[in-house]
């Protein structure tokens, strides 16, 4: 087999980027190790830069986005009793976000990519990625039990985090930046009208919380738990009397209870590996870069990533101009260490660390009062939350 780009993995980043490549003429084959099925099973954040609005729209994937996605013009902030409104669209010249989850941009895109006749080959095991180095990549897989190769130009590693295109670098040319925090998110996914009509994230003396949601109906809903907590452990009841307990009383009032749809822990990590390229290799969203959710940048920084790989390709193979390629990884990772700075500093702010002492909290505290009195400290936030410029 032979093809111009292979895809290793379809999540949002090897979807959007494959649906892009395939409406330029570009051939493109995305490989996947898990199904159909559990790749829409997975429930992730949902908040949307216009920047990734405007990337689904080119892939011509956004028509159930503009019917169902809802436009946020602000979200609250919430500190022991008190809340602080950041007015997104006052403080960024009229700037918004979409809140719209992950898993429907997942499966907008699979149907795009099945009607633009294209397909992904799902249950591909042992997929490797070979001869990056040179001219002529090859990517093997196994398939029902066959092997086979596929002859390419370049390699896109869109295969998350666990992936193994990045552990297909030699490990002396990659540099790993990390941070793991000493918590997690116990998030719950509930049939129930939001809480409150936009996203209310609160730092409480109980820990964290965040009140989401991903339509009228239904809501999305976090707490901060120790590192080491069981998602078993935690009944319905207890998740949403510890809810209540650390959003400000307006809210804790309005949050309506339900059996949980979907109940996980998610871990917190910063991780970056730099350079996001090897030769003709290119790694793109989770597979170079890792935010806490705080913030809601993964999906967006993804989105990111592929904008700034698409243009490449498509300038190699329209205008052959190599210049967005040798470009790529700088201008990627220049954008990613702004989004990682500004998740790291919304989880310091928001969240319980284990070993804070009482100055810590005082700092806290000193932050949020700060964003409270100075426009200039809240247009920072709005300026970061609906996405820096690409
Ligand atoms: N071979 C083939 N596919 C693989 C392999 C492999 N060896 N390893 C992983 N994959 C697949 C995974 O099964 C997954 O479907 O790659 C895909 C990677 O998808 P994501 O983890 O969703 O990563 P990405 O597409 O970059 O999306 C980034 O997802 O986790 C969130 O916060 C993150 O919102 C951001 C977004
Ligand atoms: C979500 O709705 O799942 C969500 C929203 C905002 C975040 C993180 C997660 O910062």
């Amino acid at each position: 087999m032979r093809t111009q780009v292979v895809i290793i993995g379809a999540g949002p980043s090897g979807l959007l980027l494959g649906q892009l490549l395939t409406r330029a003429g570009i051939d493109n084959v995305i490989l996947e190790q898990r199904s159909a099925d559990y790749v829409l099973g997975r429930i992730r954040a949902g908040v949307l830069e216009q920047g990734m609005v405007d990337l689904l729209a080119e892939a011509g994937a956004d028509a159930r986005l503009r019917e169902l996605g809802l436009v946020h013009e602000g979200f609250s902030i919430g500190f022991g009793e008190r809340s602080f409104r950041i007015d997104l669209k006052g403080l960024t010249a009229g700037k918004t976000v979409t809140v719209y989850g992950q898993t429907e941009v997942t499966a907008d895109l699979m149907s795009a990519r099945h009607e633009a006749g294209s397909e992904v080959i799902y249950a591909a095991e042992d997929v490797s990625p070979m001869d990056f180095d040179g001219g002529h990549p090859i990517v093997s897989f196994r398939k029902d039990g066959k092997g086979y190769e596929i002859r390419c130009d370049f390699i896109a590693g869109c295969d998350g985090f666990h992936g193994v295109c990045r552990r297909s670098v030699p490990s002396k040319a990659l540099s790993l930046f990390e941070r793991i925090y000493p918590f997690g998110w116990l998030g719950v996914l509930v049939d129930q009208p939001p809480a409150a009509h936009e996203l209310v994230y609160a730092n409480s003396e109980r820990g964290f919380a965040l009140c989401s949601m991903r339509s009228p109906k239904r809501s999305r809903y976090y707490v901060q738990v120790s590192a080491s907590e069981r998602a078993e452990d935690w009944s319905d009841d207890r998740f949403f009397d510890e809810l209540r307990r650390r959003v400000p009383k307006d809210v804790a009032d309005s949050v309506r209870a339900g059996a949980a749809i979907e109940k996980s822990i998610a871990p917190l990590r910063s991780f970056v590996a730099e350079p996001m390229r090897f030769g003709r290799l290119f790694l793109a969203g989770d597979a170079a870069h890792i935010v806490p959710p705080t913030g809601a940048k993964g999906l967006n920084l993804a989105a990111s990533d592929i904008r700034y790989l698409f243009d490449a390709l498509r300038e190699h193979y329209r205008d052959g101009s190599d210049a967005g390629l040798e470009a790529y990884s700088k201008r990627a990772l220049a954008r990613v260490w702004k989004a990682e700075r500004f998740s790291w500093w919304m989880t310091g702010l928001l969240h319980r660390f284990p070993e804070s002492s009482g100055f810590d909290q005082r700092m806290q505290l000193a932050e949020f009062e700060y964003l409270c009195a100075s426009r200039a400290a809240s247009m920072s936030v709005a300026e970061n939350y609906v996405g820096l410029p690409y």
